[in-house]
């Protein structure tokens, strides 16, 4: 029995076949995944995910794959950190870092892509490609490589230099589109649109490609030893890798595997591109936002894509949201680094200056047990970062120029916070 029934539409509920397409042809809404519950729950069992492999395909049973051909460069099953240091600077008695920095492109979008080309090549596609707001285009351009298929990529032209670096040695068509993300975004639908035997991954493919982020929830809990966090802090953009942990922790008490879920979603984006969180803080409409400048590229985007359904799914948690500026994201980089020794780029110091607010005002409480997930690497981001860091005092291979340096000068690396002794 297959466990894959479908696709279905999350508005109106509309069933299809597991074809390629993202909207509902009666109501235009999106398509999500329609999985039979009760073959999964017969099949699943935490031995077997625990036998299997160290990556996002231990929970192969829970992802929309027909077959075992697997684009695979090794995503997913990384370290859930006991962040004591970063939690005694925040007042947290518990907290968690989902360290995603180390996915094989850097970023988490290596467990989305990976499902979606996988996919693609059961769809038996001719080309893959997406919209990219940096990351998620290393994350094609890398898994396209592995399959043997051409990518297309469009990004807007202005994202870090790292990451235009990263994505061209992979090999990919890049396209760099004046103007934003959103801008990138609609034109990579209309080439979606004329080339049907294409497959972009976060366009025409969508519904399967957010199913891959389920595996962070699935991840988490299972470093906690089977056991839901009582909160996450999640960074947003289109707001898909923030509904995807929700579900990914809903599906686990369905299935199962843990005996509660009871998770307070809470989501940050940074202030200058919040269309997603200011609807949280207001309790009112998703309104899209143009013009907008952020240090946290990755980030930007000004009409997000799951926008309605994060703002729900915040809401309906008992979570909120966190609007750090970009002097608190860039401060909160340099806190992680220095606190837990995990270099993250701005969409991480979003979620960590995000995580700080929340607690100030109250929203998360210092004896809940938290987890944040640090979803892309400060090495992507570093012309963004240099602008933040003095540069090391230069002098000649002698002693007696050491001893003359004066006590500021080294001080660059200062500690922000009281070290904490581990027992
Ligand atoms: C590092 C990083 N974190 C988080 C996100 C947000 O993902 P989503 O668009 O699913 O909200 C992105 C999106 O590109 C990203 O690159
Ligand atoms: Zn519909």
């Amino acid at each position: 029995m297959s466990r894959v029934i479908g696709l279905k539409c999350r508005e109106c509920g509309a069933q299809y076949p597991a074809i390629i397409q993202n909207t509902c042809y009666e109501c235009f809404g999106p398509l999500e995944v329609n999985y039979d519950w009760d073959v999964i729950s017969d099949q699943i069992d935490k031995k077997k995910i625990e036998a299997g492999p160290k990556s996002i395909w231990r929970y192969a049973d829970l992802l929309p794959l027909e077959s075992e051909k697997r684009i695979d460069l090794g995503a997913g099953f990384n370290k859930l950190h006991h962040a004591q240091r970063l939690g005694a600077a925040l007042g947290l008695d518990q907290l968690y870092i989902l360290d995603e920095s180390v996915n094989p492109t850097n970023s988490f979008k290596d467990r989305v892509t990976s499902v979606a080309i996988s996919k693609a090549i059961e769809f038996n596609v001719k080309a893959v490609g997406c919209a990219s707001t940096g990351n998620l285009a290393a994350a094609v351009g890398a898994h396209a490589a592995k399959a043997g298929l051409p990518a297309y990529i469009f990004i807007p032209a202005t994202i870090e230099l790292g990451k235009i670096v990263q994505m061209l040695v992979y090999g990919p068509n890049v396209i760099a589109v004046e103007g934003t993300y959103d801008d990138a975004n609609r034109l990579a639908s209309e080439v979606a649109d004329s080339h049907p035997d294409w497959a972009f991954v976060n366009i025409n493919i969508r519904p399967y490609y957010t199913e891959g982020s389920k595996t962070l929830a699935y991840e988490t809990a299972e470093q906690l030893n089977w056991q839901t966090p009582d909160h996450i802090v999640a960074p947003m953009a289109s707001g898909a890798l923030l509904c995807a942990i929700s579900r990914g922790f809903n599906e686990l008490e369905q299935v199962g595997l843990v005996d509660i879920s009871n998770v307070k979603i809470s989501g940050s984006q940074p202030l200058n591109c919040s269309p997603i969180s200011s609807a949280v803080q207001k309790n009112g409409e998703v309104i899209p936002v143009r013009n907008f400048e952020t240090v946290a590229h990755s980030l930007a985007i000004g009409n997000p894509a799951d926008g309605y359904y994060a703002k729900k799914t915040i809401l309906d948690s008992g979570g909120f949201a966190a609007t750090p500026t970009d002097t608190e994201i860039i401060e909160a980089i340099h806190l992680l680094a220095r606190t837990e020794g995990i270099f993250t780029e701005p969409a991480g110091g979003t979620t960590v200056a995000g995580l700080k607010k929340l607690v100030e005002s109250g929203h998360i409480q210092h004896d809940e047990r938290v987890v944040v997930y640090v979803t892309g690497n400060g090495l992507k981001a570093q012309d963004t970062l240099l602008k933040s860091l003095q540069r090391p005092p230069v002098i000649k291979p002698m002693l007696g120029e050491f001893e003359r340096l004066s006590a500021p000068k080294l001080d660059i690396h200062k500690q922000q916070v009281a070290p904490i002794i581990n027992s």
